[in-house]
C-alpha cells in the first residue's frame, strides 16, 4: 500500500462567521509533491486554506487528514503542528518575544528540549539562515525583511517535516529574495508555498495550483503571456517562457 499523504483535505467547506458565502467549497487537496506552489487572487481564499490545514480554523464541513487519519481531536492537532510549520503572511504577527534568539528558542522548549537545548538549536538555526550575530537583536526593531527570515527560523528551529509559506518575499528585496530561494531549495522539507511572485514560485515549486471558486487546482498549463518590464536593479533573475 502506498503511504498517505501527509496532508489531505477533503469536501473542505468554510464560511467566516456572518458571512453567508462559503470562501471555500467542497475543496480537495492532497500533498502529491514536495515543492507546491500555490497561486490565486486577492481574497480567494489561500491563507484560509492554509489556516485549515494548520486547524486554525474549524471547517464547517469535509475531513483533515494528517498521515491517512482524520484530525478529530486536540493531540492530534499538536501531533500536527509538530510536523507542519505556518511562516505567517505578516511576520509581526508570529513575533512575540524580545529578542530574537529567545523567539527562536520558544519553540524548541515548548516541544520539550532543555533550556540549554533549545539555546543550541536556536543558535544553530540562525547560522543555517546566515542570521548568526543576531542573537540579541530586539525583534520588533528588525527590518521586515529580517522579520521574515528570523519568523522562518522560529519555525525551522522546531525540525518540521513540512512548511507552509504565506507569501514569503512580500517586501523582501532581490537578495534577501534570492537568499530565501537559496535556503527553500536546500531544504529536504515538503513544501506549500502561496505567492503572487510567479518567477519565485518558478524557482521553487515543482506543481502549481491555484485556488479559485472555492476550489484548488492543478495548473495544468502555462499561460503564454506577453509582459514589458524593466530591470533597474538588474540582479532579480527570472525565466520567460516564449
Ligand atoms: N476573520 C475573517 N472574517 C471575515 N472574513 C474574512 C476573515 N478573514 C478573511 N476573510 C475574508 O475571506 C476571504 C479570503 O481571505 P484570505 O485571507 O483567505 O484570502 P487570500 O487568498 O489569502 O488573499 P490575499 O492574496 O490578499 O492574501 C477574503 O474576502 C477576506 O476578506
Ligand atoms: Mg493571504
Amino acid at each position: 500500500m502506498p503511504k498517505p499523504p501527509i496532508i489531505e483535505l477533503r469536501n473542505i467547506s468554510y464560511a467566516y462567521p456572518h458571512n453567508s458565502m462559503p470562501i471555500l467549497q467542497n475543496l480537495n487537496f492532497s500533498v502529491s509533491d514536495k515543492h507546491v506552489g500555490v497561486i490565486g487572487s486577492n481574497g480567494c481564499g489561500k491563507t484560509t486554506f492554509f489556516q485549515i490545514i494548520v486547524g486554525l480554523l474549524t471547517p464547517d464541513t469535509g475531513q483533515l487528514l494528517f498521515h491517512g487519519e482524520n484530525v478529530a481531536n486536540k493531540k492530534q492537532l499538536r501531533e500536527l503542528r509538530k510536523e507542519v510549520g505556518f511562516l505567517f503572511q505578516s511576520a509581526d504577527d508570529q513575533l512575540f518575544s524580545p529578542t530574537v534568539i529567545e523567539d527562536v528558542a520558544f519553540g524548541p522548549l515548548n516541544l520539550g528540549y532543555s533550556s540549554a537545548a533549545a539555546e543550541k538549536i536556536a543558535l544553530e538555526t540562525l547560522m543555517d539562515l546566515g542570521l548568526s550575530g543576531f542573537e540579541e537583536r530586539i525583534t520588533h526593531k528588525l527590518s521586515g525583511g529580517e522579520k521574515k527570515l528570523v519568523a522562518l527560523a522560529t519555525i525551522l528551529a522546531m525540525k518540521p517535516k513540512m512548511l507552509l509559506l504565506d507569501e514569503p518575499t512580500n517586501n523582501l528585496d532581490p537578495r534577501t529574495r534570492k537568499r530565501l530561494i537559496d535556503i527553500l531549495q536546500g531544504l529536504d522539507l515538503y513544501q506549500i508555498i502561496i505567492s503572487h511572485d510567479w518567477d519565485f514560485l518558478d524557482q521553487t515549486s515543482s506543481i502549481l495550483y491555484q485556488v479559485e471558486h472555492g476550489h484548488i487546482h492543478k495548473c495544468e498549463e502555462d499561460h503564454i503571456h506577453v509582459h514589458r518590464h524593466i530591470h533597474k536593479a538588474g540582479d532579480h533573475p527570472h525565466r520567460h517562457i516564449h
